[in-house]
């Protein structure tokens, strides 16, 4: 196999950090889509733990080449801040081994301070991460978008950025009433910022093609989770992307080919971080157990997450939409030792009983439907898991009609087994 996309299949932050880390090892390029610096990817090598918002999680091996595609909104400054952190941890990040593509669309503070704005001031909380990435795909869409590009002239940042701004002052000083750097000033902050984006800047579009023609190993790295997905995702409590796997056909650039695999990164469980609704969430003892034992804590805002039982009709329906082929199944170390486990395996919903979720359905008026899980109790010191454990993963599969082809039961590398061949 030569392509593979990671997305997750449910509302984010189901590992896909650690998994991408492992499978980049054989990969030639990782490339990431779409988001931005909302995302937030864990990965702990040795004693280290390493945070990624923005780069790529291929940078953490030097023969790997991380790729920032077009469909990235990208802010400069978080940007620099990253790459301070990032070569603080000792990894070598050059361009020969991360380009960013010229086309992105940059988030610039006004983007920041709309998005912070209308969390604090709006009639609808989304529970946004404050890293402006609604307002800059709106200023994509709106065909008004900075693109990295532009940040390297100053003639053509001021006069883009007056265009961009025109509407925003209304908003800023009619309607909001906060302060706001002017144009000039922030021109000048993007300009400086853009001298140390330069040399990473590049035609990526071109580089995977050769790629592709070559027939590298190539990764597409997705952020956040299908059901946060501009379009397939509950609606309006998403972020502004693509975030399934029909991102990447814009967002990175794939001329013409196939991707052959799309691994989609599932939890043994549900969480949520941010408003919108979650039918299986718990709101006892066992939620705050899976909470506690797991860590549940965004790794970009750590804000506490949401736990609930996995969600069965989402999860298929999250397969479907993306044309999932196998899952990656995480954090089963921490249902490991909980007694009354259940699974949702249906709704009840206006009268009938469904299986699989679909885009628009009014997730607040479906009554979810359980079924207990035997409990397992697996130390996974060797390789042979429980009945029970088996049990779950067999319901998991034959549910959704593909295989587990990894299994996760901690944060390490050595965590992770393959039950099938990736690269
Ligand atoms: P935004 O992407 O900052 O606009 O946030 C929109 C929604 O997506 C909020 O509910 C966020 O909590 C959620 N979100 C964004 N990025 C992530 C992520 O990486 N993991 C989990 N949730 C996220």
């Amino acid at each position: 196999m030569r392509s593979l996309a990671i997305v997750g299949s449910q509302w984010g932050d189901e590992g896909k950090g650690k998994i991408t880390d492992l499978l980049g090892e054989k990969c030639k390029l990782v490339v990431r889509f779409q988001g931005g610096n909302n995302a937030g990817h864990t990965i702990i090598v040795g004693d280290k733990k390493i945070v990624l918002h923005l780069i790529p999680s291929g940078i953490l091996h030097p023969e790997c080449m991380s790729i920032v595609g077009h469909g990235v909104v990208f802010d400069p400054q978080a940007f620099v801040e990253e790459l301070a952190t990032i070569t603080g941890s000792d990894v070598s990040i050059t361009n020969k081994n991360l380009m960013i593509s010229e086309n992105c669309t940059v988030i610039t503070s006004y983007n920041r301070l709309l998005d912070c704005t209308r969390e604090s001031n709006g009639p609808i909380k989304i529970g946004t991460t404050g890293r402006g990435i609604g307002p800059a795909y709106e200023d994509k869409v709106s065909r008004k978008g900075i693109k990295l590009k532009d940040l390297l002239d100053i003639d053509i940042l001021k006069a883009k950025l007056a265009h961009n701004f025109e509407e925003k002052e209304v908003l800023f000083n009619h309607l909001y009433k906060i302060e706001y750097p002017s144009v000039e000033e922030e021109a000048a902050r993007l300009f400086e910022l853009g001298k140390l984006v330069e040399p990473f800047l590049g035609d990526t579009f071109s580089y995977i093609d050769k790629a592709v023609r070559n027939n590298d190993n190539i990764l597409y790295e997705g952020a956040q989770g299908v059901l946060l997905d501009i379009d397939y995702g509950t609606y309006p409590f998403v972020t502004s992307s693509n975030t399934s796997a029909g991102g990447l056909y814009t967002g990175a650039g794939l001329p013409g080919k196939q991707i052959e695999e799309v691994l989609g990164i599932t939890k043994a469980y549900t969480t949520r971080v941010g408003e919108g609704p979650f039918p299986t969430e718990l709101f006892n003892a066992i939620g705050d157990d899976i909470g506690r034992i797991g860590h549940e804590f965004g790794a970009t805002t750590g804000r506490k997450r949401r736990c609930g039982w996995l969600d069965l009709p989402l999860l298929k329906y999250t397969v479907k939409s993306s044309n999932i082929t196998s899952l990656a199944l995480t954090k089963v170390d921490v249902l490991a030792g909980l007694d009354g486990l259940k699974v949702c395996y249906a709704y009840e919903y206006k009268g009938k009983t469904i299986d699989c979720a679909y885009p628009g359905i009014d997730l607040t008026q479906v009554k979810p439907l359980y079924k207990d899980i035997e409990s397992f109790h697996d130390d996974f010191v060797s390789d042979e898991l429980s009945s029970s454990l088996n049990a779950y993963i067999k319901l998991i599969e034959d549910t959704v009609e593909i295989p587990v082809g990894i299994l996760a039961h901690g944060p390490e590398r050595s965590q992770i087994k393959f039950r099938k061949d990736y690269y």
